[in-house]
């Protein structure tokens, strides 16, 4: 099927990539020229595991173009993916203008019948709006072309954004007629199928089940997006205030954690505490949520709840590093970790940004240390020491945080670590390391919602 992709963010370019690759032809437009520019030169605007090679291999083999043209992209597809971005406004809401000015973009440059499929994530009701832009611009225009619109969230984390879309647990579809079902599931048939030459596994893909198909009418679609990642946010807000009670009653979240973990009811995942979410789709779906509910006249308590742990999150270590260091005016502090989340190079909204504003505002000194994201922080943070390692960062400092859990920072020679900070303090702000072996090297190790000791075996007895 040929598919246009409006919209080249992590979202536009991942689905176009992956579309490409079980067997579509796809071709990717943008309006911001830099990015455009990025990708004519055969190099992508992101750190996004695996996406890289996916590109090459498509683009190769023709099934995948990318374009500046913005009308040649629409003319382009029988299908279109709405990929653009929709941040918060001043006040939480999201902003549909790029929504809007892509509508009038299709009905100007549709030269054919289109089916319209929504991937931004958006508040319930915009497909209601789309259809009706489509129509009024439609009114106005020369071009006389029907336009089906559906919906169609992702679920895609980044850093396994690939795995995600070609192994997903469900694919949601919202749809008005049997049409656009019909295209829709179609377009997904392969991976409905896991029957597709895998980029990221050689020989065998892990097991997993077979991803589900669900077929709603488009409000309901729309709602399910920020219905899970709301939820996600809830988890991890629990998680975060079940730890403070921890610290406050000598327990060890770890433990309480694991064990609601194994209550199937529950389950393990998003509930580690620490220094909260990040990034672009968490804290803005969770801003556009309580809108949709606050405008639908809906009690959103628990909405603001949430949002409200976050928010306390970085104080919260601020504290434990206050109370650590005493006075944090002209010390020196070591940040591991800038991106909202490992394997990414994403900032955006990321807790270390936030955490290293606020050791400047109280006048420390920080060295930061960040796999991938140290490009992008520096465009943010232009003022502080910016390593080409963890041990460089480390060196001569009073503390050290934990930011973002990427996983070479469990294989540090912890030691030599040790033996090279002026003063050997670990605030491990995603409980990351092993707090006895981080002892057992003479450091002072604070977790978060974990006792200040490890207990002897006598004393739990
Ligand atoms: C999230 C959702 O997980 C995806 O399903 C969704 O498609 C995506 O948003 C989106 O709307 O596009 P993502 O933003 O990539 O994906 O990141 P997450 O893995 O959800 O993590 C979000 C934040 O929560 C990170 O800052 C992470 O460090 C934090 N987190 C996550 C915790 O603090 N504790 C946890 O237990 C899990």
């Amino acid at each position: 099927m040929r598919v246009s992709i409006l919209g080249c963010g992590h979202v536009g370019l991942v689905t176009g990539a992956c579309l490409a690759d079980i067997g579509h032809e796809v071709t990717c437009t943008d309006n911001d020229a830099a990015k455009m520019g990025i990708l004519a030169q055969g190099r992508l605007p992101i750190y996004e595991p695996g996406l890289g090679s996916v590109v090459d291999r498509n683009l190769r083999a023709q099934r995948l173009s990318f374009t500046s043209d913005a009308g040649e992209a629409v003319r382009f597809g029988d299908v279109i993916f709405i990929c653009v971005g929709t941040p918060p406004l001043p006040n939480g809401e999201a902003d549909l203008a790029a929504m809007d000015a892509t509508a009038k973009l299709i009905v100007t440059e549709a030269r054919t019948p289109k089916l319209v499929i929504e991937k931004s994530t958006v508040p319930a009701q915009t497909g209601q709006r789309l259809k009706q832009a489509l129509a009024t611009y439609a009114r106005h225009s020369i071009s006389k072309f029907s336009f089906r619109v559906a919906s169609n969230p992702e679920f895609l984390r980044e850093g396994t954004a690939v795995f995600d879309f070609l192994h997903p647990e469900r694919i949601v579809i919202g749809v008005e007629e049997e049409a656009a079902e019909i295209q829709l599931r179609k377009i997904y048939l392969p991976i409905l199928e896991q029957r597709f030459s895998c980029p990221l596994h050689e020989s065998t893909c892990p097991e997993t089940p077979a991803p589900v198909l669900l077929v709603t009418d488009i409000n309901s679609s729309e709602l399910i997006k920020h219905a899970c990642n709301t939820f996600l946010a809830l988890k991890i807000s629990y998680a975060n205030l079940l730890a403070d009670i921890c610290e406050k009653t000598s327990a060890n979240v770890d433990q309480v954690i694991e064990a609601m973990g194994l209550d199937s009811r529950i389950g393990p995942g998003f509930l580690r505490p620490g220094l909260g979410f990040g990034g672009f789709c968490l804290p803005k779906d969770i801003q556009a949520f309580t809108h949709v509910g606050e405008r639908a006249g809906v009690d959103v308590a628990l909405l603001h709840a949430i949002e409200g742990i976050n928010r306390r999150r970085v104080k919260c270590l601020m504290q434990k590093l206050h109370q650590a260091l005493w006075v944090v005016k002209h010390k020196s502090v070591a940040v591991l970790g800038l991106s909202f989340k490992p394997d990414t190079d994403d900032i955006r909204l990321a807790p270390a940004l936030e955490l290293i504003r606020q050791i400047l505002d109280a006048g420390g000194d920080v060295k930061a240390f960040d796999p991938q994201a140290m490009e992008k922080a520096k465009v943010e943070l232009p003022t502080i020491t910016y390593c080409e390692s963890a041990y460089q960062a480390a060196q001569e400092t009073e503390a050290l945080i934990v930011a973002t859990e990427w996983e070479e920072f469990q294989h540090l020679d912890w030691a030599l670590i040790r033996q090279t900070m002026s003063r050997p303090l670990i605030l491990d702000g995603r409980n990351f390391l092993q707090a006895d072996a981080m002892r057992a090297l003479g450091f002072e190790y604070y977790g978060v919602g974990r006792p200040l000791e490890e207990p002897t075996r006598e004393a739990i007895a």
